[in-house]
């Protein structure tokens, strides 16, 4: 087992990130814990996978467990589920000392952290994240979130866990094809400042992708270090944690011309939103003109997307591309801010980008063809 301490002044907790560690959670969980008693949310997709298995590591250390089962996918992230949660964890008396666990994915993580956020004004809380993405993203750092029908993530709270416990043996069970998706955050991690662990992914990659265990140990917990390290900087957004959002600004208008469906993933949107950054860093001449490919090269030979015909179904204009990005909540008077950069390993936050260049980057991506099988 390896450990990553977020050293948050008063709130510093531990990422534990190792094989098996659903079977010894009662143990790694009971310094967190006032009394043995934990409250679980999860999805039915998590639940007959793995939580018998959480249930019995509990069990180990004398640790009650109560659970609440709810529908897997992104439409849980909603006012009613909290609601449910929030009502749940009171029916069921959880105290202001005891610990709610979120075991599932980023969408669990982030509805179960807001409402420990809320209830009680504050309970504890215990990220279990069981995707690739919520291991190296969504379960670190404090953010959590429900949408609203106005837009995603618009309602939520900064709320740091006591604990997080990254099994990486759960992650057999996850589809390829979140596997990948997950993995586009990692390789962000490497692009935004990291060269070297960059190159690692080259190499290592593809075993991580099919099953390494201590590929997927080292890049969880690089990841996370580096989150960690940015988030320490700046918790709550004013500065370096943007840099988190290599290839969002990209991802996120992308995602929302595909209407947040399955049509394209989160991560997948990251992955081609890189590729868009480090070619539009190479336009505007702030990296050598050979770097693009690199980048693209690797989410390619992992088997992730990297061009925008390979998102299925029609995208709008690259003006109507830009407008969508003038949606984003991070956009301040106006301005797009977007995460670019020197080198591999090398981003830096550039508020106020000219969007003539960007439109027209966008115009080109969207008029390359898809290649002839
Ligand atoms: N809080 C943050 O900092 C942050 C960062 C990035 C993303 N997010 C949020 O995270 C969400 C996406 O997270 P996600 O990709 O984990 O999605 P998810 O939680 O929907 O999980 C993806 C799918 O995998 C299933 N699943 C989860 N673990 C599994 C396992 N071990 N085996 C089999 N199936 C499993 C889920 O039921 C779901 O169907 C989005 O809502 C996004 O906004 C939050
Ligand atoms: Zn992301």
């Amino acid at each position: 087992m390896e450990t990553v301490r977020v050293d948050l002044p008063g709130r510093a907790y531990d990422i534990h990130i190792g094989p098996g560690l659903l079977s010894s959670a009662g143990t790694l969980m009971t310094p967190c814990l006032a009394r043995q008693r934990v409250f679980v949310v999860t999805d039915d997709n998590v639940a007959p996978r793995h939580l018998d298995r959480f249930r019995a590591g509990c069990a180990g250390a004398g640790i009650e467990v109560s659970s609440l089962v709810l529908p897997a996918g992104e439409a849980t992230k909603s006012w009613a589920r909290l609601e449910e949660v929030v009502e749940w964890l009171l029916m069921v008396r959880a105290e202001r000392n005891d610990a709610v666990v979120a075991l599932g994915g980023g969408v669990i993580g982030d509805l179960t952290g807001f409402a420990a956020a809320i209830v009680r004004r504050g309970i504890r809380l215990i990220q279990v994240p069981t995707t690739l993405l919520a291991q190296v993203d969504s379960s670190v750092g404090g953010k959590t979130a429900i949408n609203s029908p106005l837009g995603k993530n618009l309602v939520g709270a900064f709320y740091q866990p006591d604990l997080v416990l990254a099994d990486t043996d759960v992650l057999t069970t996850l589809p390829r094809r979140d596997l990948l998706a997950g993995y586009g955050e990692v390789v962000k991690y490497g692009l935004l400042g990291d060269a070297a662990f960059f190159e690692w992914l080259e190499e290592f990659g593809p075993a991580l992708r099919d099953g390494d265990t201590a590929a997927r140990v080292h890049a969880v917990r690089r990841s996370c270090e580096m989150k960690a390290d940015i988030v320490l900087r700046d918790e709550k957004e004013h500065g370096d944690r943007a840099l988190l959002n290599l290839g969002h600004t990209f991802g996120h208008a992308l995602e929302a011309a595909t209407g947040y469906s399955d049509r394209l993933l989160h991560g997948e949107g990251v992955s081609i939103g890189c590729v868009l950054a480090f070619d539009l860093s190479a336009q505007m001449g702030l990296c050598a003109q050979e770097v693009p490919s690199r980048v693209r090269v690797h989410f390619r030979d992992m088997g992730l997307r990297t061009q925008l015909h390979e998102i299925p179904g029609g995208l709008p204009d690259a003006d109507d591309l830009v407008d969508l990005m003038r949606q984003d909540k991070k956009v301040r008077d106006g301005q797009i801010t977007f995460v670019l950069a020197r080198a591999i390993g090398e981003a830096l936050v550039v508020p106020g980008v000219d969007l003539a260049p960007v439109r027209a980057l966008l115009s080109d991506a969207l008029a390359t063809p898809a290649p002839v099988s």
